[in-house]
C-alpha cells in the first residue's frame, strides 16, 4: 500500500484528510480517491453558520449528515468547521447587540450543531481565525459583543455537550513565528492558567465536573491552516509549532494547500515556480512529522478544479514581482483528470 492516508498512520498513527462538500460524493471518481487516500474529513462549508442555521432556529444538517455518513463507511475522522468566525455568519447573527441574546443564541446553536455530532466528530474549529496579524482580536460579532471572552465561551459551551471532542482554535499566519503566533500562544497559555487551578480548587469541579478537568488536555488545540504560496511557505514551521505543543496543545495541519502563479489553463506559470511549490509540500509535510502533537494534516480539497484557490486569489498582489498580472491556483494533489502530480508524489515521499 503507497496510499496517503496508509503512509500517514505508519509514520506515527497521523491522518491525512482533506476537506470536501457534499455534493461531490456524487461523482464516483471524487470518491474513489477521497475513500483510498484521506482517512479524515471536514466539511469544507456544511457546518459554517449560514449554511446550518440560516434562520434562527432553522437547522439544515443535510449537507454534514452526507458528509458524516460517508466518513462512517470508510471508519475516517471528521472535523467539524466551524462555530465563531467573522466570515459566511448569517446577518442575523451578526447584527445582534445585546450580549445575553448573543450568549443564548450561541449556546443554541452548539447544542444543536455539536450535539447532533457528539459521537461522530474527533475535533472540531470552535473559534476559526480570531486574530487580526498584529496579533490584537479581529473585530466580529463575538468579540465586539462579548470581548475575548468570547472564546473561553464557545469552548465550554461545546465541551458541555460533546466531552470527548477535541476542540481547536484555527487560524491562518500562525505557521511561523511572528506577532500572530506569539498572540495565539499567549491566548492559548491564558485559557490553559485559567484552568490549571482548577484541578485542585474542589469548588469548581464540583461545579463544573470534568469540563474544567479537560479542559487542559482537549480543548483549545491550535490548527495551523496552511494556505501557503510556493517559494514563500515558512521555513520556521517547527518553531512556531513547539510555540503550542510545548503547552501540550495539539499542532494539526488543518487546510494545507499551496497557490503558485498559473497560466490560463490552471498549469503552473513556470517550472521555477512549480518546483517551489513541491519543496513547500515537502517542508510542510516534514513539520507535521516532526512535531508529535500533531495528529495529521488536512489537505484543503484534493484535486485543482474544486480549489477555493483560483476563485479568491487572482493574483493583484503579483503584479509587482511579474510583469504578468498571474493568477493563482494549482494548489492541490489532482489535476481536472484526478491525475496524481508531482505535489502528490512528493507528499508521498515525505511521508
Ligand atoms: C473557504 C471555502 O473553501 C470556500 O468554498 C468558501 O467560499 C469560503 O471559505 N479559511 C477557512 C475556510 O477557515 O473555512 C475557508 O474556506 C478558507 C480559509
Amino acid at each position: 500500500k503507497d496510499s496517503l492516508n496508509y503512509l500517514a498512520n505508519k509514520a506515527g498513527k497521523r491522518y491525512l484528510g482533506t476537506a470536501i462538500q457534499a455534493y461531490q460524493l456524487a461523482d464516483t471518481r471524487y470518491t474513489q480517491i477521497l475513500e483510498s487516500q484521506f482517512d479524515a474529513i471536514t466539511p469544507e462549508n456544511e457546518m459554517k453558520w449560514e449554511v446550518v442555521e440560516p434562520t434562527e432556529g432553522n437547522f439544515d444538517f443535510s449537507g454534514t449528515d452526507k458528509i458524516v455518513a460517508e466518513a462512517k463507511k470508510t471508519g475516517s475522522i471528521v472535523r467539524g468547521h466551524n462555530i465563531c468566525w467573522d466570515s459566511q455568519t448569517p446577518s442575523w447573527v451578526t447584527s445582534i447587540t445585546d450580549p445575553t441574546r448573543l450568549k443564548q443564541v450561541l449556546k443554541n446553536h452548539i447544542d444543536a450543531v455539536i450535539g447532533r455530532y457528539k459521537d461522530d466528530l474527533a475535533y472540531f474549529d470552535i473559534v476559526n481565525e480570531p486574530l487580526n496579524e498584529n496579533g490584537t482580536y479581529k473585530s466580529n460579532v463575538w468579540y465586539n459583543v462579548l470581548g475575548e471572552s468570547y472564546i473561553e465561551t464557545a469552548l465550554r459551551y461545546a465541551h458541555e455537550v460533546a466531552p470527548n471532542m477535541k476542540l481547536c482554535i484555527n487560524d491562518y499566519n500562525i505557521e511561523t513565528v511572528n506577532a500572530k503566533s506569539k498572540a495565539m500562544a499567549t491566548l492559548s497559555a491564558k485559557l490553559l492558567a485559567k484552568n490549571a487551578p482548577l484541578h485542585c480548587i474542589g469548588v469548581y469541579s464540583v461545579r463544573f465536573g470534568s469540563s474544567i478537568h479537560h479542559l487542559t488536555e482537549r480543548v483549545s488545540l491550535i490548527g495551523f491552516e496552511s494556505h501557503f504560496i510556493g517559494g514563500s511557505t515558512p521555513k520556521d514551521i517547527p518553531a512556531s509549532m513547539k510555540q503550542f505543543s510545548d503547552l501540550g496543545l495539539e499542532v494539526p495541519m488543518t487546510e494545507l494547500d499551496v497557490r503558485i502563479p498559473v497560466n490560463g489553463n490552471d498549469q503552473p506559470a513556470n517550472a521555477t515556480v512549480a518546483k517551489e511549490q513541491v519543496d513547500d509540500y515537502y517542508t510542510s509535510i516534514a513539520a507535521c512529522l516532526g512535531n508529535e502533537m500533531c495528529p495529521g494534516v488536512s489537505i484543503w480539497q484534493f484535486a485543482d478544479p474544486t480549489s477555493w484557490i483560483p476563485g479568491v486569489f487572482k493574483g493583484a498582489n503579483y503584479v509587482a514581482l511579474f510583469p504578468v498580472v498571474y493568477s493563482y491556483g494549482a494548489a492541490l494533489l489532482y489535476d481536472a483528470e484526478y491525475q496524481p502530480k508531482s505535489t502528490y508524489y512528493v507528499v508521498q515521499q515525505a511521508l
